[in-house]
């Protein structure tokens, strides 16, 4: 039985001082704005030949519980966050194979800038960036930038198709072949190849050309998280991988499933977009050692109520610090991440919010893997082989270089070697490094 290979990605949830207070993590509060432990990630990773690293943002400083800062400043939860395109940067001069994917907000920059930076990205790296494309989850993010409040959830997914269209016709303003540096003539730019856009929206509005000159790409890649059914379908449509957090087996294949079909509606190739979801294994020289560090993540996550649920608030847009804990979560709604929401929601069920937030928050992502580096490689094998693809994405509650390596050269060699995993790199752009199986 032939054995389809599948991808892997990090999940980087912001370059900042997050591993603040874990084990391992050296004096990250003084040399956090260097980068340089994130540095160090993006070469692990290129060393376990992953596709892409993918930078998380969010452009405020959460103030969901007791509408106060203060539990998120204490905890350097979110914050600092660096810029990721500056990040993201940095990450490109200091590798040379693996994509990186900063995040970039439709509401806070405008779609000629998004195109510039992440087609300058491009070229710095000769091809291996990619947008992670976000509409926002929190009104105080909005309120940065002048707004009030984020625009109802479902007109932020209308907004980022006239957003997406904008950038990717920018991207393509340049025609290959456009630069045509010729010495004898001294023309370095062929003016019939460069276009105007002049895209008239309803809600944005370009001219272009997009100034900072063609993509080795030509179009770089778009990834998207959305899981609501506006999330989704903007996802079918443009997105070329797919990062997404689905609780279980079967929720996992009826994402990928729905994903592909919509492909297909929207005259796209199946195989043409790869869903990477969630994963936060618990690995351990032993079953033992693993079974234990799983059940201090519970016994933190019991002992730090307050944290994680507002955490939980910062992605939702709810301040659960009135709440009772001891009672059921019921029913609630949210203009923030809906998915992530409803995901919580199903998850809890009837219990208490208590036992729902440490149940949630001390989770392994789409799947609850604990064991060996080869334990964890046969459960990851048979949990794609169920599913059908295309990977994982890898996301550590507390990112630190000895955390990371235990992925990168504990669990990726024990992938490799049931050829679950590239080994090498085949190709130089990212687009081409997805699309490899
Ligand atoms: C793996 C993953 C990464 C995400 N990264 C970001 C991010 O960097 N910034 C952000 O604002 N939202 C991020 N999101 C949230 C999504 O963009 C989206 O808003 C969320 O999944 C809810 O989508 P929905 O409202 O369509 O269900 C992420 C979600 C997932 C699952």
């Amino acid at each position: 039985m032939t054995i389809k290979p599948f991808h892997l990605a990090w999940f980087l949830q912001g370059s900042s001082i997050q591993a603040w207070g874990a084990e391992w993590s050296g004096n990250i509060s003084e040399e956090w704005m260097s980068a340089d432990m994130f540095l160090d990630l993006a070469r692990s990773l290129e060393r376990a030949a992953f596709d892409y690293l993918l930078i998380e943002d969010s452009i405020y400083i959460g103030q969901n519980w007791k509408n106060s800062r203060d539990i998120f400043l204490r905890n350097g939860m979110s914050v600092p966050r660096q810029e990721p395109s500056v990040v993201a940067s940095l990450m490109m001069a200091a590798t040379s194979r693996v994509g990186i994917v900063p995040t970039l907000s439709t509401f806070a920059y405008h779609p000629y800038l998004t195109a510039r930076i992440i087609g300058t990205l491009d070229q710095v790296s000769a091809g291996r960036a990619g947008w992670n494309m976000v509409t926002g989850s929190s009104d105080f993010s909005a309120q940065n930038f002048g707004l009030d409040a984020l625009p109802e959830h479902d007109r932020r997914y209308e907004m980022a198709e006239e957003y997406i269209e904008i950038v990717t016709k920018l991207w393509n303003s340049w025609e290959p072949g456009a630069i045509v540096a010729d010495r004898a003539s001294g023309v370095l730019i062929d003016p019939a190849k460069v276009h105007t856009i002049d895209y008239e929206g309803r809600y944005y509005r370009s001219r272009g050309p997009l100034n900072s000159g063609p993509c080795p790409q030509g179009r770089p890649v778009i990834a998207q998280a959305g899981g609501s059914a506006k999330g989704r379908r903007i996802a079918a449509m443009y997105a070329d991988t797919i990062v997404a957090h689905a609780k279980g087996i079967d929720a996992m294949k009826e994402y990928r499933d729905d994903i592909r079909r919509q492909l297909v509606s929207f005259g796209r190739d199946p195989e043409s977009c790869k869903v990477l979801f969630l994963l936060s294994p618990v690995l351990g020289r032993t079953m033992a050692e693993a079974q234990a560090r799983a059940d201090q993540r519970a016994i933190d996550a019991a002992a730090n109520i307050d944290v994680r649920l507002a955490q939980m608030g910062w992605s939702t847009n709810i301040d659960f610090s009135g709440f009772d804990l001891d009672a059921p979560v019921g029913t609630l709604a949210t203009n923030g991440h809906q998915s992530s929401l409803e995901q919580f929601l199903r998850k809890a069920g009837k219990r208490t919010l208590r036992e729902a937030i440490v149940s949630y928050s001390s989770s392994g992502g789409s799947v609850d893997l604990i064991g060996t580096p080869d334990a964890v490689a046969a459960q990851m094998g048979e949990v794609m082989q169920e599913v059908g693809g295309d990977g994982f994405l890898f996301s550590l509650p507390d990112v630190s270089r000895k955390s990371v390596v235990e992925v990168t050269d504990g669990l990726v060699p024990a992938l490799q070697q049931r050829g679950l995993v590239r080994k090498t790199y085949q190709h130089r752009h990212l687009r081409d490094t997805l699309l490899e199986f």
